[in-house]
């Protein structure tokens, strides 16, 4: 499993398995994740999962410095005191002592006060590394410029239909890794059945699926794709190809230059997301 290395050092597998709206079985989906070897789970207060996602962790037999385990703060507990609470709150769900990766899910609220709780936490080597997820360029570069510690992550939505590359590019200059959440697209917009992707993964002998994937990988970006199929679950780990630079330009030339899943600087979902409580 290829890891990067995250700005303060800490290696981040470029794979790992994503829990999202995995509800339903989430405990044997992710013990089956783990027994076929991936090693980064994300997981967020916001998917009603961390426990089911702790006991896989915990009955796996694996070595804690092995894996590497994300959770994210919901935008209800943006600020410094609750994004505080929030944290214990997601490490006792998951049953750890520590996190790897703590990220801000949503760029709403008080979330410079949450960035400095972090920071603190992180100080008191209570989590390994810090980002934010669907923050914007220029939110990155404000969070980067006025606080102690750049993001040093980034997940956002980046898939054949949402490259990103200019966002990809002014991220990167403070050290930030991109990390695609929807590398699947999350199944929409026929991607497995693309012209494009089904041919390129035909010269291959690969899927639909691990063309887009490699993808990301070979451009840098790191991938978590979800599967409740443990079929798909093996296949999205069998990346052992690579895609010539015309295959690539191509992939990337699938641009549609919005997002069909979620666009943030819409009002309408600014106010859906701040809206949205998951606890009283
Ligand atoms: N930070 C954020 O705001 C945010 C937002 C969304 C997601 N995420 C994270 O990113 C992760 C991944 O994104 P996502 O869950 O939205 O969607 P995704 O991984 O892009 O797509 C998941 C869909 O792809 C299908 N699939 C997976 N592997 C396949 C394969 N090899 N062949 C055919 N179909 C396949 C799955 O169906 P099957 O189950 O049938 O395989 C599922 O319907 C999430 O789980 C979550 O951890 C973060």
């Amino acid at each position: 499993m290829d890891s990067i290395k995250l700005s303060n050092g800490v290696s981040m597998p470029m794979l790992g398995f994503g829990t999202f709206m995995i509800k339903q079985d989430c405990e044997q989906h992710v013990a089956d994740a783990l027994k076929l070897g991936y090693r980064l789970v994300d997981t967020a207060s916001a998917y009603f999962n961390e426990a089911a996602v702790g006991r896989a962790i915990s009955a796996s037999g694996i070595t804690r410095g092995e894996l590497f385990v994300t959770s994210k703060v919901w935008v209800q507990d943006a600020g410094y005191d609750n994004t505080l609470r929030a944290f214990e709150k997601t490490l006792r769900e998951l049953g750890l002592d520590y996190l790897d990766l703590y990220l801000i899910h949503q760029p709403y609220g008080d979330y410079y006060g949450s960035w400095r709780a972090m920071e603190r936490l992180m100080d008191d080597g209570l989590i390994r590394a810090i980002g934010v997820s669907n923050f914007s360029p220029e939110r990155v570069v404000d969070l980067a410029l006025n606080s102690d510690t750049p993001p040093m992550v980034d997940q956002i939505e980046l898939h054949p239909f949402l490259p990103q590359t200019d966002a990809i590019a002014e991220i990167r200059k403070y050290g930030c890794v991109p990390q695609a959440w929807g590398p699947l697209c999350e199944g929409q917009r026929d991607i497995f059945g693309n012209p494009t992707l089904t041919e390129i993964a035909a010269s291959h002998g690969k899927t639909a699926a691990q063309i887009a994937l490699k993808w990301n990988l070979q451009r840098g970006v790191a991938v978590i794709p979800r599967s409740t199929n443990h079929k798909h679950r093996a296949e999205n780990l069998c990346l052992d190809f690579t895609l010539t630079d015309e295959e690539m330009q191509r992939i990337t030339s699938l641009d549609i230059g919005h997002s069909e899943i979620i666009d943030h600087r819409c009002a309408h979902t600014a106010r859906q997301l701040i809206n949205w409580k998951i606890h009283d």
